[in-house]
C-alpha cells in the first residue's frame, strides 16, 4: 500500500462519467428526445427490474423459465443432436437464472464444456465467476465483461470448438426491427456454419395482456422509468423534477412495438452541472425511453431467412407467449 491516489481507477471513472453525460446530453437535446435504456440499470434501478419481474403482469420472464426448466431434456437433446463437442457462450448472461437449467442438464450428461457468460457488467461476471461453481459443481467457467462482439471475438480466440450462443429474454425484442436484423447479421459474422444460435422472443398475444406487462398497477415500471432521472439528478448533478414527468406506455398491435414515454407535464427547465447545460421542455414534449418489440412466429421465420440462418426448432411455454427458436448458421 502507499499514500498516492488510484490514478487508473479514477481516470476509468471519470471517463464513464463524461460519456454517461455525453450520451444524456445528446438523447436531450435530439429534436426527439430519448434516453438510452442501457442506463436503467444502476443499483436502484436492478432493485426496480427485480420488482417489476415478480409483478404479476410482467409475463416474459416467467413464459422463458417455463420453457427452459420443463423442456430442459428436449432442448438439450435438440443441441447435442448437432454436434460432439461445442461450447456455449450467453450474451447478457446476467443473474443467469434461466440458462442454469441448461447448464445443469448438460453437465448431468457429462458434457465437457466451457461456459462463457459475457456482460457488460463488471458486477454480473464477478458474480457469476465466484459463486455458479458452487451452484453447479465441475462447471468450467470463463466469464466475459464487456461488449458483445468484443467478447465473441475473444471467445472464438480461446475456444475453437463450435459455439452454442444463448440469446435469452427480451435482448432482441429491445432493438428497433432494422436493429434486430443488422445485429444478427453482425452475430452471424462471428460465429462458424453449424454453430447454434439460441434466441428468445416475445410473441403478439392480447394487446392488453401486453400493455399491463409494461404498466404494472403497483407501478415499478413507471418509477423504473423515472428511475433514470433520478440517476442523472445524482451522478450528473442535475434538478429534474420527478413530479413533472408521467409514464406513458404504448403498444401497438400493427407493428408489434411496445414504447415507453416520460411526458414533461409542463414547460419547464432542467440544468445538468456535469454538462454545465440547460435542458428545455415544453408542456407534453416526451422523452422516449425504450421499445420492447413483440414479433409472430413467421416474422422471426423471416428474420432468420433474410440474414441467412436456418431455424431448427422451436420451444413455446404453455400460453404460446413467448417462443425460444434455434437457427443454425
Ligand atoms: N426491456 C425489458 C423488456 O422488454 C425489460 C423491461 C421491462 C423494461 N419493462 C421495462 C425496460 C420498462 C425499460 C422500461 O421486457
Amino acid at each position: 500500500m502507499n499514500n498516492y491516489p488510484d490514478i487508473t481507477k479514477s481516470s476509468e471513472t471519470k471517463n464513464k462519467l463524461s460519456i454517461f453525460c455525453e450520451d444524456i446530453f445528446c438523447g436531450l437535446t435530439a429534436t426527439a428526445k430519448y434516453l438510452d435504456s442501457k442506463y436503467f440499470y444502476d443499483v436502484a434501478g436492478d432493485k426496480l427490474f427485480q420488482q417489476i419481474m415478480h409483478s404479476p403482469e410482467y409475463y416474459p420472464t416467467n413464459c422463458e423459465l417455463e420453457i427452459l426448466s420443463q423442456q430442459t431434456d428436449q432442448i438439450v437433446a435438440e443441441i447435442q443432436g448437432h454436434f460432439n463437442s461445442f461450447d456455449l457462450i450467453e450474451l447478457g448472461a446476467g443473474d443467469a437464472l434461466k440458462s442454469s437449467h441448461l447448464l445443469h442438464n448438460l453437465l448431468q450428461k457429462n458434457n465437457p464444456f466451457t461456459y462463457f457468460p459475457i456482460d457488460i457488467s463488471k458486477n454480473v461476471i464477478t458474480t457469476l465467476s465466484n459463486q455458479l461453481p458452487d451452484r453447479l459443481p465441475g462447471l468450467n467457467i470463463q466469464g466475459l465483461n464487456g461488449e458483445y462482439f468484443e467478447m465473441l471475438t475473444r471467445a472464438n480466440s480461446i475456444s475453437n470448438k463450435n459455439k452454442v450462443v444463448l440469446f435469452l429474454g427480451s435482448n432482441i425484442g429491445n432493438m428497433f426491427p432494422a436493429d434486430a436484423e443488422r445485429f444478427c447479421l453482425k452475430l452471424k459474422e462471428h460465429l462458424l456454419p453449424g454453430d447454434l444460435l439460441f434466441i428468445g422472443f416475445d410473441l403478439k398475444k392480447n394487446p392488453k395482456v401486453i400493455l399491463d406487462a409494461y404498466n404494472d398497477k403497483q407501478g415499478f415500471t413507471r418509477d423504473f422509468n423515472l428511475n433514470l432521472l433520478n440517476r442523472i439528478n445524482t451522478e450528473l448533478d442535475a434538478d429534474f423534477n420527478l413530479a413533472n414527468f408521467q409514464h406513458y406506455p404504448t403498444y401497438d398491435p400493427q407493428t408489434g412495438a411496445c414504447k415507453s414515454y416520460l411526458v414533461s407535464t409542463e414547460d419547464q427547465q432542467v440544468y445538468i452541472a456535469q454538462a454545465d447545460k440547460y435542458i428545455n421542455f415544453a408542456e407534453n414534449e416526451c422523452i422516449y425511453m425504450e421499445i420492447s418489440q413483440k414479433y409472430t412466429l413467421q416474422q422471426t421465420l423471416e428474420l432468420a431467412q433474410k440474414i441467412g440462418f436456418t431455424p431448427i426448432t422451436h420451444f413455446f411455454d404453455s400460453k404460446k407467449w413467448f417462443v425460444d427458436s434455434i437457427w443454425k448458421c
